[in-house]
């Protein structure tokens, strides 16, 4: 187990009505309130009334800006700073998915930077203060929420970055998972299978003396084997809404992963390809992380068979650990492809037209993998496998 700091000041309110403990957060944090949102779900399903009643009652000014992109958009952040800067925002309050919490963080840093965002997006050292920012969470999934991590696509350079920086943490994130229930079916999948990876980018790790982590870890995978198909069946059961946001949350808010570091391979490879093609994060996700456990599995076998007795109850006796690591693996897609989430790049159009351009994008910061360290052929061989 390696040393290791935790710092988490988001004030995480979980919990059916939770918003209405959204006055007394939002109350001393700024008068002048930026409502970032997307498409328009919030007006669909009443998000938006219960935020817009909180904010009324607090007297707080709002401008809005709705028509957040999924993978969202540089320009976006752009239009947000100048909002911030013309309207003396002081409040950001983000109510949707990771797209939306994400933006709502890039114009937090970027309205209290003098140079340009993107310079700030591409060094996170380069942040030093940041608007305060609240969120209202509506969809399971990337866990941005309750982290300071974001990820904006540069539409002009087909970059998809990531980045982190203390200044970024929300203040509270009111996480009701009646919020959800409104979610479709394939952002459903998607929000289990984003929660998977995250899990399991850390889980494939060697640090050693971490059994308590691991069980955290597979109890978490097994409970979402278990409930992703019943909640499909049932998408307006609250119960199992409730168990996926838990869920989620913690599987990207440092829960997990104290004492050691994950390998993150195909984040890297998935925010190259979302980048260039704008396919959904988790439908990349579920294409390519089999194929990275594939290539991985002959380097740590005895990794890969814990996984597959642990998680998926697979039958020991009889066989290799490599055996019982590969389907360990077969099992994970078989589960997704049961959920429908997609298992090629063609099921999104992609040919091998663009594969050198992802596999630089993928090694912009140079080698990576803590687990299974990746060079470029390596990720090309990654796709070529997923085509
Ligand atoms: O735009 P609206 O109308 O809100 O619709 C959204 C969008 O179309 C819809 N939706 C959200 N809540 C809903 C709903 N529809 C009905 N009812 C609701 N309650 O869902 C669609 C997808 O939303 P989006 O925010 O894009 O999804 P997600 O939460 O999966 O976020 C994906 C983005 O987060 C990044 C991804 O790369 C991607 O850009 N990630 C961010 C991370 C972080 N900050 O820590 C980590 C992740 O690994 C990930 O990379
Ligand atoms: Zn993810």
């Amino acid at each position: 187990m390696h040393r290791f700091i935790r710092y988490n000041p988001v004030k995480w309110i979980f919990g059916e009505g939770s918003i209405k403990r959204m006055e007394a957060e939002a109350a001393s944090l700024g008068k002048n309130v930026l409502l970032v949102y997307g498409g328009g779900s919030i007006k669909n399903n009443g998000v938006y009334n219960d935020v817009i009643e909180v904010l009324q009652r607090l007297e707080k000014k709002v401008t809005e800006l709705p028509g957040v992109e999924p993978n969202p958009r540089l320009l976006t952040v752009r239009k947000g700073i100048e909002l911030c800067r013309r309207e003396k925002i002081d409040l950001i309050l983000a109510a949707g998915g990771g797209s939306v919490i994400d933006t709502a963080k890039a114009i937090a840093a970027g309205a209290l930077y003098e140079g340009d965002v993107w310079e700030l997006i591409a060094q996170a050292g380069k942040v030093k203060e940041a608007l305060p920012i609240g969120v209202v969470l509506t969809l399971a999934a990337t866990g941005s929420e309750m982290n300071n991590g974001l990820v904006i696509n540069n539409e002009e350079t087909k970059e998809k970055i990531d980045w982190h920086s203390p200044h970024i943490f929300p203040k509270f994130a009111i996480c009701d998972p009646a919020y959800t229930v409104s979610v479709p079916r394939e952002q459903t999948v998607f929000g289990v299978v984003d929660t998977m990876c995250h899990i399991m980018e850390k889980y494939f790790r060697t640090s050693e003396n971490t059994e308590l982590q691991d069980g955290f870890s597979e109890v978490l995978l097994r409970e979402l084997i278990q409930i992703a198909p019943l909640l499909l069946r049932e998408p307006e059961n609250y119960n199992y809404r409730a168990k996926l946001m838990y869920a989620s949350t913690s599987a990207l808010n440092g829960t997990l992963d104290l004492g050691y570091r994950g390998d993150w391979t195909s984040h890297v490879i998935e925010h190259a390809l979302s980048g260039i093609y704008d396919i959904p994060h988790a439908g990349g996700l579920s294409i390519l992380f089999p194929h990275w456990m594939e290539r991985a599995l002959a380097s740590h076998p005895d990794r890969f068979k814990r996984f597959a007795v642990e998680v998926f109850k697979v039958e020991e006796s009889g066989k290799s650990d490599l055996q019982i690591g590969q389907e360990g693996i077969d099992r994970l897609k078989e589960f997704w492809s049961e959920l429908g989430a997609p298992s090629r790049l063609a099921d999104y159009g992609i040919d091998n037209s663009c594969f050198e351009e992802v596999a630089d994008q993928a090694m912009r910061r140079g080698e990576f993998g803590r687990f299974y360290p990746m060079n470029r052929d390596r990720v090309l061989s990654i796709l070529q496998a997923a085509l």
